[in-house]
């Protein structure tokens, strides 16, 4: 870890930025348009290279409404065969870099048949399926607790001033809960009708790592998805990468516009 902070440190100018943000499949032109200072993943000591299509893979440093933001331009996924350490290393790289809030996006499958695959959605709770937990093994003091409490992940406060911003803009939002999966294959019409019974709205590949990883070392977490396809089964089209990164696409403009103006109020 100190390794990765004095490099990081050193290529910034020491910049302490006080918001972090995790750019999901299809939504990291923000970064693009703020980009400041980029740190390609694996030029950093301890970080590896990610590789899925629509993920870049650069720490994107910039100051943003005066607010000085680190964004991950692509992250980790456990389907891509990494450890939950290496998922969820980068957030802890946050934390000690200064950030107390973090925004976690994702593309996700609409689960609740009334949401609409362009929606953007706050994610009010998390139900982990993916039947490992990031906090496994040593923990780490300096970080936070052996047992830390997970009553309110996802930051009320938060989503009301994300709530406050999208009615501002006219932006369209749902709220709702978050099933994470492993993938990387999608779901089964059936496991999506069980994530319904268990009261999800979304599902997603990611995102719930890096929530718990954040909340156990003491950030301000908001979690906002973008619906880009109907679950399995919700409709009887069959489901494809490209539809998410094509609907994330069209979404962006919204995206940037809600995160942007976001930033200022937070
Ligand atoms: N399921 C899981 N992950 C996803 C989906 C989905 O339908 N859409 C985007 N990410």
């Amino acid at each position: 870890m100190n390794k990765t902070i004095e490099y990081i440190n050193e290529k910034t100018g020491n910049f302490i930025p006080e918001i972090g943000i995790i750019l999901g499949s299809g939504l990291g032109e923000f970064a693009d348009e703020h980009k400041t200072i980029a740190i390609p993943y694996n030029e950093i000591p301890n970080f590896e290279a990610s590789h899925v299509q629509g993920h870049k893979g650069l720490l994107v440093f910039a100051q943003i409404q005066g607010k000085n933001v680190v964004m991950m331009q692509g992250r980790y996924h456990f389907y891509e065969g990494y450890s939950m350490q290496t998922v969820t290393y980068p957030v802890k790289v946050m934390k000690k870099l200064g950030v107390k809030t973090l925004i976690i996006t994702n593309a996700a499958g609409a689960v609740n048949p009334e949401f609409t695959p362009g929606d953007l959605m706050f994610i009010t709770d998390h139900i982990n399926f993916m039947g490992t937990n990031p906090l496994i093994g040593k923990n780490d003091d300096t970080l936070g607790t052996r047992f830390p409490d997970m009553s309110e992940i996802y930051s009320k406060e938060l989503i009301n001033k994300a709530v406050q911003t999208a009615e501002s803009l006219n932006i369209k939002y749902q709220k709702g809960i978050y099933a994470a999966t492993t993938g990387p294959s999608y779901e089964t019409p059936a496991e999506i009708n069980m994530y319904k019974i268990l009261g999800a709205s979304a599902v997603g590949m990611s995102t719930a790592p890096e929530a718990i990883v954040a909340n156990y070392a003491g950030m301000k977490v908001l979690g906002i998805s973008c619906l880009t396809n109907y679950a399995a089964g919700v409709s009887q089209t069959p489901l494809n990468h490209q539809e998410v990164i094509e609907t994330a696409d069209k979404v962006k403009e919204n995206f940037k516009n809600l995160l942007f103006n976001l930033i200022n109020v937070i």
